[in-house]
């Protein structure tokens, strides 16, 4: 379809979902075990209501903010994700240039399906991207990955927590890569190891990218590390509970990214926005020492009004940019910025706020019962 028959996030995944490849479509959407996370992560955003204020000026409203002091024109940026390539040719540049157009911030991963010099060269050079690491476990391949980062020009160190062993993805263990996949995937993939010596097959595309990362990180040990080697903010990727959040706040980071990896990782971990919740009425302390972010599940210009209500900085998306850039390349992934800005636009005026510094938790409150 026309890309203006695209209304939503929701319309645009639909798209993707025809024109992806059957490992692509598998690779992209795959979660851990039975789909509990994944589903739960969405879920969480409908216990959620608003106070809506009204008689409050909002013909002037304004969506900006700042990451890590970095503008962003809406208070969302594009989470890590591998495999762009997988789903559209140009990949990440795709991504790299849609976030531009949009001034919004792309982290890359490292598991990109392009080298981060080609990714930040497609962006404009007054247009920040952070880099998510996944910590080798030999530490001067790290030193020298983060280094070789900061060099280019990236903006922030995003380093993975939650990612010690890939989660058990059975959707994408199942679906078998074929030559088209391998050509448009990751050059550093090789599947052919993928399974067991008896043949069972346990690893996917995850197992395969993540064999040399670090399983031994401690907060002790880690944060010092990475402090030595850059000067860049750093955010961690994959806090999961209150006390950890707390523990990252002592440790000194500059932001956390609540987040459980879209679900992929372990199931049963809470959905971030519960997280988010608990965080902000145990702890409100945390949120004046570093930035708070989620992600998982965010489709709606009201999903990132509710985290921003509870204290959130800004949040997250994964899978709908892949899957925007792999619909319609850059054009896919500038339409859903455009949505979601509309979809946040609109929601502020509702809630009676113009700019996001008016939003508080007072304008949200969580449920107690079952929501349709
Ligand atoms: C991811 N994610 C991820 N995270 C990370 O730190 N490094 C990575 O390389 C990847 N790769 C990756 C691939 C794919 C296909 C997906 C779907 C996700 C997790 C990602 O950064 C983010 O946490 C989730 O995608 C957020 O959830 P939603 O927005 O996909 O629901």
């Amino acid at each position: 379809p026309p890309l203006g028959r695209i209304l939503s996030l929701a319309d645009m995944e639909a798209v993707a979902r025809k024109v992806l490849s059957h490992k692509a479509e598998a690779y992209y959407s795959s979660a851990a075990d039975d789909q509990i996370t994944v589903t739960e992560n969405a879920r969480a955003f409908s216990r959620f209501f608003f106070h809506p204020r009204v008689m409050r000026p909002v013909g002037k409203c304004d969506a900006s903010t700042t990451i890590l002091g970095y503008k962003s024109s809406i208070p969302v940026f594009v989470c890590g994700a591998a495999l762009a390539k997988l789903g559209h040719p140009l990949g990440e540049v795709n991504i790299a240039k849609g976030a531009t157009t949009t001034s919004i911030i792309q982290m890359v991963s490292s598991n990109a399906s392009m080298s981060p010099a080609e990714i930040i060269a497609a962006a404009a050079p007054s247009q920040p991207l952070f880099f998510q690491l996944y910590k080798n476990v030999n530490d001067a391949v790290a030193e020298k990955r983060v280094r070789d980062v900061e060099r280019l020009g990236y903006k922030a160190i995003c380093l993975t927590v939650d990612a010690v062993v890939p989660g058990n993805r059975e959707k994408d263990i199942k679906s078998p890569w074929v030559m088209e996949d391998l050509e448009r995937g990751s050059p550093k993939l090789h599947v052919e190891g993928e399974g067991t010596e008896d043949g069972d097959a346990v690893f996917g595309t995850a197992g395969a990218l993540i064999v040399n990362d670090d399983r031994d990180m401690t907060w002790e040990k880690t944060i010092p590390w990475l402090r030595s080697v850059t000067k860049l903010p750093v955010m961690l990727k994959g806090i999961q509970c209150v006390e950890d959040a707390v523990l990252a706040a002592e440790a000194g980071v500059d932001g956390i990214l609540l987040s459980n990896h879209g679900g992929r990782q372990l199931e049963y971990s809470l959905p971030p926005l519960e997280v988010l919740y608990k965080l902000r009425k145990q702890r409100p302390d945390v949120f004046d020492k570093l930035e708070v972010y989620i992600d998982g599940g965010i489709q709606r210009g009201t999903d990132v009004l509710k985290a921003l209500c509870l204290g959130a900085t800004a949040v997250g998306l994964g899978r709908p940019f892949l899957y925007a850039q792999s619909a319609y390349g850059e054009a896919g992934v500038v339409k859903i910025v455009r949505i979601l800005e509309r979809e946040i636009i609109t929601g502020m005026r509702g809630l009676g706020a113009a700019s996001i510094k008016d939003l508080k938790p007072e304008m949200i409150e969580r449920v107690d019962w079952e929501p349709l």
